[in-house]
């Protein structure tokens, strides 16, 4: 049975001002929730951890959580809650994260490139040196710790870093790191209408550097290659002849993985919007941790209707190209929240561009035994 992945947006502080921050808009430098508020809802996951044999994991992340000044006090109030930590930060403040080694499971830091030039593309200036300079030493340190912490790069993939991803992976590994999340961009907060999202030929090439890449160094680094689809696989050894790393798509919002707003509510995942749902299906709910026990909130209707894999292979097996997929359901699980809150599905440009590569290999294949055959 999977674990129960709760990501938090627990902060509202940032000291970066990213050009392609999704969290822009919810940026305040005042934090919402008071320490008091936060201990409060923190008891409501121990306690609902004791109700289960299965653990629960809070990964701190938005906006940057080591700007909280009771950083260290939250981590290890979640520590001694028997709860599984993550953190997701910027990496500017080292020695923020240092001191809480010894209580996290899994530690991820930011970094948009292997260079300067790509990396502060998106990251505010100056930050490269400080922040590849501080994922070394953190590096080095939870090497000579006597504990286990899954320390992972997350680059975001855009129309200008691509270029360099494969030197990106090569780097991550020189820095230290177990794996490399390399992520898709979103078109939200700060980058709205700006032009981050990978175009379909970016993104081929993308795969293809990847999978040259992974060929050469999958031993030594985990490639989570999150910016494309399980059929990248297909395309690369189909059309390219290369192997590809294995990567699951999609969410498990509702199922296994959920929200933690910066208000204090609990969420299947953070495209849901409660307007649509109170009009489309359930009237007012309340969500705040504040108010309500965890399993109260996640044994809501809401938490499983559309977001459970069996609804999302329904609505998926009426599109194209989900429909003939074998990944659907299993390793991929698109999302659904723009069916439900616009009506339609967000259109896999992707994969059917890598169909019509896979076709036209399929009938080359085709034309050159028949011509020998003759
Ligand atoms: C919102 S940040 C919060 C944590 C921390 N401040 C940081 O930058 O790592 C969490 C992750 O989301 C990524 N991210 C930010 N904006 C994004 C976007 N528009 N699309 C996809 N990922 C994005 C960041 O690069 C980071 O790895
Ligand atoms: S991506 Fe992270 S570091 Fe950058 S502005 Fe957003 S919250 Fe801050
Ligand atoms: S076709 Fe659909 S189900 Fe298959 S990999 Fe692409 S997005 Fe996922």
């Amino acid at each position: 049975m999977k674990n129960i992945n709760i990501m938090w947006n627990i902060s509202t502080i940032c000291n970066f001002n990213c050009d392609h921050c999704s969290y822009a808009n919810k940026i305040t430098n005042k934090n919402f929730l008071n320490k008091n508020q936060i201990f409060k809802i923190i008891k409501k996951l121990n306690d609902a951890q004791k109700k289960i044999d299965k653990d629960i994991k809070v990964g701190l992340i938005g906006a940057e959580p080591t700007q909280l000044t009771f950083f260290k006090k939250v981590v290890k109030k979640l520590y001694y809650s028997n709860l599984k930590i993550g953190i997701t930060s910027n990496g500017g403040k080292k020695g923020k994260i240092i001191e809480v080694l010894p209580y996290i499971d899994e530690l991820t830091i930011s970094l948009d490139g292997p260079t300067k030039k790509y990396h502060e593309i998106t990251r505010p200036k100056g930050s490269f040196k400080i922040v590849s300079q501080n994922i070394k030493e953190i590096s080095k340190k939870i090497k000579s710790m006597d504990k286990e912490i899954l320390f992972s790069i997350n680059c975001v993939i855009n129309n200008k870093n691509y270029i360099v991803i494969d030197e990106m992976i090569s780097f991550a590994k020189n820095l230290g790191v177990d794996s490399i999340n390399l992520l898709q961009n979103i078109p939200i907060g700060n980058a709205k209408e700006k032009d981050y999202e990978l175009e379909v030929k970016n993104h081929l090439e993308s795969v293809k550097k990847v999978a040259q890449e992974y060929s050469k160094k999958s031993k030594s680094i985990s490639i989570n290659a999150r910016f494309t689809r399980p059929l990248a696989k297909d395309y690369s050894k189909k059309v390219l002849g290369l192997d590809f790393p294995k990567h699951i798509h999609g969410c498990g919002a509702g199922s296994y993985f959920g929200l933690i707003t910066k208000e204090g509510n609990l969420y299947p995942c953070d495209r849901f919007d409660p307007n649509v749902y109170k009009e489309k299906y359930f009237g007012e709910q309340n969500y705040s941790l504040l108010d309500k026990k965890f399993f109260e909130i996640w044994n809501m209707k809401l938490f499983h209707h559309s977001y459970t894999i069996e609804n999302k292979k329904e609505t998926f097996l009426n599109y194209y190209p989900c429909m003939n997929c074998k990944y659907l359901g299993i390793d991929c699980t698109p999302c659904p929240a723009q069916l439900i809150q616009e009506n339609k599905f967000g259109h896999s440009i992707i994969c059917e561009a890598f169909l019509e590569k896979i076709y036209e290999e399929d009938k080359y294949e085709e034309k050159h035994c028949k011509e020998r055959r003759y």
